[in-house]
């Protein structure tokens, strides 16, 4: 199978985690019989160095010609002070836009030797499995207006009734097929935005008998997901409340860069990109996690592809390497060994190689 990729490094750890990508996509190639032919493009502040704009006209071009797209991470203290149209990020929320890409699926599932390294406890944690899909293209971040006069600053929570129910749909399909339940987390006792997605949640709910659907308030839902994680199947969500309950979810894996992430829209196309941002904390050091990186790869050959053996051949080989107790200074694990980003990169792509042999 002949597929072309575009790759968006961007800042950061963004190209020390999608070196290691591309790498293990080439494995994948090589075992699978695939042709995989990369592209890069520019995204971030990158672009706005090279190009003076955070979302050259390139790179949408280049998106458009390829059949996926993989995302490392954009952003970083040097443009932090920038106007907003002159932000790292307005080409992350452009490329979304532009793309369609509505539908951002987060999944959360605990890995056995990684528990010892959540800051909570192995009881909680330990039969984690949950989903959450959150609406990437409307609501506070794209609503207008939004800007500053004078004194006042305002931000705009918009939905139309149709992008409501376009990602409550995707949420109901989604639990259909894993363990049959939905909950849905708005903010309906103050937002009226939240009251109209409660509405369409209870106005779908019927057409998906065999879901069992639940609503939480989020701040509610911020609470039970340290509390009783395994609750939670499949969590539906608005933009925002998405993006900051994932990064919370992170922590049941013990790394943020543990989680990997699909934005698609309705016909399969999609872009893959991790959940963690550019961490100008590490960034230069070799030592950031590739593995949430990997693993949105893996998501694209099963999401975008319908490549389900090459998927399951990226996610066995993580786990095992894990297993075997290789992991990234962001784990803290005991009696593990700790690598770089190569060093795990080596590892994932041996074993690869080795469960090919195996076969
Ligand atoms: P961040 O996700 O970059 O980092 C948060 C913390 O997690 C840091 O301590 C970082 O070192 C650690 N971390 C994140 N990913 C890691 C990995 N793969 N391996 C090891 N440690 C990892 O969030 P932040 O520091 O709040 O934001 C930094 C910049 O990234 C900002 O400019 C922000 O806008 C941007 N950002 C971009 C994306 C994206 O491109 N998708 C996502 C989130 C944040
Ligand atoms: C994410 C990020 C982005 C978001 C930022 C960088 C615009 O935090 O992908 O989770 O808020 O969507
Ligand atoms: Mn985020």
């Amino acid at each position: 199978m002949k597929k072309r990729i575009a790759l968006l490094p961007g800042d950061g750890i963004g190209p020390e985690v999608m070196a290691g990508c591309q790498k293990v996509l080439e494995a994948i190639a090589e075992r699978f019989n695939h042709e995989f032919l990369f592209e890069e493009g520019k995204i971030g502040g990158g672009a706005i160095d090279a190009e003076g704009t955070p979302l050259p006209e390139q790179t949408v071009a280049l998106c458009e010609k390829s059949d996926a797209i993989l995302l490392g991470a954009v952003g970083g203290p040097k443009w932090d002070d920038a106007p907003s149209h002159l932000r790292p990020e307005k080409g992350l929320l452009g490329i979304r836009k532009k793309m369609g890409l509505f539908a951002n699926l987060r999944p959360v599932s605990t890995v056995k030797s990684l528990i010892p390294a959540s800051p909570l406890k192995e009881e909680v944690v330990s039969n984690v499995d949950l989903l959450i899909v959150r609406e990437l293209t409307g609501g506070i971040y794209f609503g207008q207006p939004s800007g500053r006069e004078g004194d006042k600053v305002v931000d705009t929570l918009e939905y139309t009734k149709q992008e409501i129910e376009r990602i409550v749909r995707k949420g109901f399909e989604l639990a259909s097929v894993r363990r049959g339940k939905l909950t849905s987390v708005d903010k309906a006792n103050v937002l009226e935005s939240s009251k109209v997605w409660r509405e369409t949640v209870n106005r779908i709910a019927p057409e998906f008998p065999d879901v069992e659907v639940e609503h939480q308030l989020v701040d509610s839902a911020a609470m039970q997901l340290i509390r009783y994680p395994e609750q939670f199947d499949v969590i539906v969500t608005e933009n925002l409340f998405g993006d900051i309950l994932s990064d919370e979810a992170s922590m049941l894996t013990g790394s943020l860069g543990m989680l990997p992430s699909a934005s698609l829209r309705s016909d399969g196309f999609g872009m893959y990109e991790p959940v963690h941002g550019s961490a100008p904390d590490i960034a230069g050091k070799g030592i950031a996690n590739p593995l949430a990186m990997i693993m949105s790869a893996a998501m694209m050959l099963r999401y975008t592809f319908n490549l389900f053996e090459e998927a399951q051949a990226i996610e066995v080989a993580v786990q095992h390497t894990l297993e075997e107790g290789y992991h990234t200074k962001d784990l803290v694990i005991e009696n593990g060994q700790e690598l770089g980003t190569e060093g795990i990169i080596e590892k994932v792509i041996e074993q690869i190689n080795e469960e090919n042999t195996i076969k």
